[in-house]
């Protein structure tokens, strides 16, 4: 199969960062097709060659186990073609259009990793040169849009261009290993399936938490913040995975239709909700790994006087048989005690507790994103001293970590994704419906936010964020994972 992969914003960060390195991994891995061409867009005035050595240098940044050799590198290297375009001109995409239909590729990718406000140039422009062919499939990646209007209008101008299975929406958060697994947990395994369900699970907690700051995104991350960067899409996924029906099978439109039902079953926020259910925090000076960091504020390309959120926690309730009643928390931010993604099932305790240790202890099943990915189902047992309590009771946890399980035959996220357009595989993409419900959802807090005259509440970088968060679960007697 000949395949070629246009990538608008082909000198971008995400190109650097995710893109490519995910790339140069299929090529290693032999899974990216015979002879694929790989075009990198920019505004830059570059050759092939100098292209290639850009890359070349930023993946001397890579950790070592995922750096090219010098002989894989000038094979890679032989895919790489840059063409320089102004995103507006006509006779730009009347170049690019003659440079593939030198080969006739049997599939094409148009991938735009640029600004959100370029799509719907950029897919007329390509209706314009007629390069939306029926080999064609386009990748958006997020943010597509900044709030439910502009997302709107963004999957309207792409839906006259190209018809819905034609178009993947990115969000590589199903692309992980760990989401793919609760996946197969659910929906692979009888055993949970009847604890999964109000009357046996207390509460579920989804932490996404960084180390990082905004780094060098600082200009981009004022205008979104984190609950369009990390809320609208990646936790609310993760809440899906967790929250949804089992599909009938395992089709892409089974899979989002399901989905869609848990994102329209959300609670609806109130003023007071609002109020009381949802944090939104700045970090502030710190410590991250013993190194001070600068606060939100005194980053490059930021207001001094932001009011962007770094942080955000919130609860919520799925409304409906299965879950009616039980909290779902979100927590996500920057420059947190740690990079940690996780999934927290956190099951009601015995109805009846026969040891006296036992009080206020019950089981939990966590799901691990990353650094590790895996599986801990936290249980009691009997402790170890028997002589002294024959009924004193101690926490074990079966562990399963699938890295080492799995280890060498595990694709990263992009590069599983990237994999699955190629072959047309819609199971991971996110539909537009599935969006435009993620939006609707989280518009209440964003226009709350607008008129909220109070700073976000600061946070001191290297911690887990505002203390209101614990304050919150704890109104609901519970606290976070990491404070058990
Ligand atoms: C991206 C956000 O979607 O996800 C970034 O734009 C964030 O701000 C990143 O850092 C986190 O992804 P991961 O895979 O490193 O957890």
């Amino acid at each position: 199969m000949s395949f070629d992969l246009v990538l608008f914003g082909g000198t971008g960060d995400l190109s650097w960062r995710k893109l490519m390195p995910a790339l140069f991994q299929a090529f290693r891995h032999g899974t990216l097709p015979e002879g694929a061409r790989i075009i990198g867009v920019g505004r830059d005035d570059l050759t092939d060659e100098h292209y290639r050595e850009l890359i070349r240098t930023r993946f001397d940044k890579l950790d070592l186990c995922k750096r090219p050799s010098g002989d894989e590198f000038t094979r890679f290297a032989g895919l790489l073609e840059f063409v320089s375009m102004d995103l507006s001109k006509p006779e730009h995409y009347a170049y690019l259009h003659d440079k593939l239909a030198q080969r006739q590729a049997d599939t094409v990718v148009m991938y735009l990793a640029t600004a959100p406000t370029l799509f719907t140039t950029i897919v007329e422009q390509l209706a314009a040169a007629g390069l939306n062919t029926p080999q064609t499939r386009v990748v958006l990646e997020k943010p597509l849009g900044h709030d439910l209007t502009s997302n709107r209008a963004i999957n309207h101008s792409v839906g006259q261009v190209f018809s819905e299975n034609q178009i993947f929406r990115i969000d590589h958060y199903l692309g992980k290993p760990a989401v793919q697994n609760l996946f197969a947990l659910r929906f692979g395994n009888a055993l949970f399936e009847p604890l999964w369900r109000r009357e046996h699970i207390a509460n579920i907690q989804i932490t996404i938490a960084e180390e990082l700051g905004v780094e060098k995104r600082g200009a981009f991350y004022e205008t979104t913040g984190a609950l369009r960067d990390m809320v609208q899409n990646h936790a609310l996924q993760l809440l899906c995975a967790i929250g949804m029906e089992p599909p009938i099978n395992s089709h892409a439109d089974a899979i989002r239709d399901e989905k869609l039902k848990v994102l329209r079953s959300l609670k609806p926020w109130t003023t007071e909700s609002l109020t009381q259910d949802v944090i939104r925090g700045q970090y502030a000076a710190g410590a991250i790994g013993g190194q001070p960091v600068a606060g939100y504020r005194e980053e490059v390309g930021v207001n001094p006087n932001s009011q962007t959120e770094t942080f955000v926690a919130l609860r919520t309730e799925i409304s409906n048989w299965r879950w009616a009643g039980v909290p779902f928390y979100i927590r996500t931010g920057k420059r947190l005690a740690g990079r940690d993604a996780r999934i927290v099932v956190n099951f009601r305790p015995t109805p009846h507790a026969i040891f006296n240790s036992q009080i206020g202890m019950a089981n939990s099943l966590v799901i691990n994103l990353q650094p590790k990915d895996g599986l801990e189902l936290h249980l009691l047992a009997q402790g170890q001293d028997n002589r002294k309590n024959s009924h004193t009771l101690a926490p074990v946890q079966l562990d399963l970590d699938f890295d080492t399980r799995f280890g060498g035959e595990r694709v990263g996220a992009y590069e599983r994704l990237l994999l699955d357009v190629i072959d047309g595989r819609l199971n991971l993409f996110v539909r537009s419906d599935e969006q435009i419900e993620a939006w609707r959802w989280v518009e209440p807090i964003l226009t709350h936010w607008q008129n909220d005259t109070q700073d976000p509440r600061h946070y001191a970088a290297g911690t887990w964020g505002p203390s209101a968060t614990s304050a919150m679960i704890a109104r609901d007697g519970y606290c976070w994972s990491e404070e058990t």
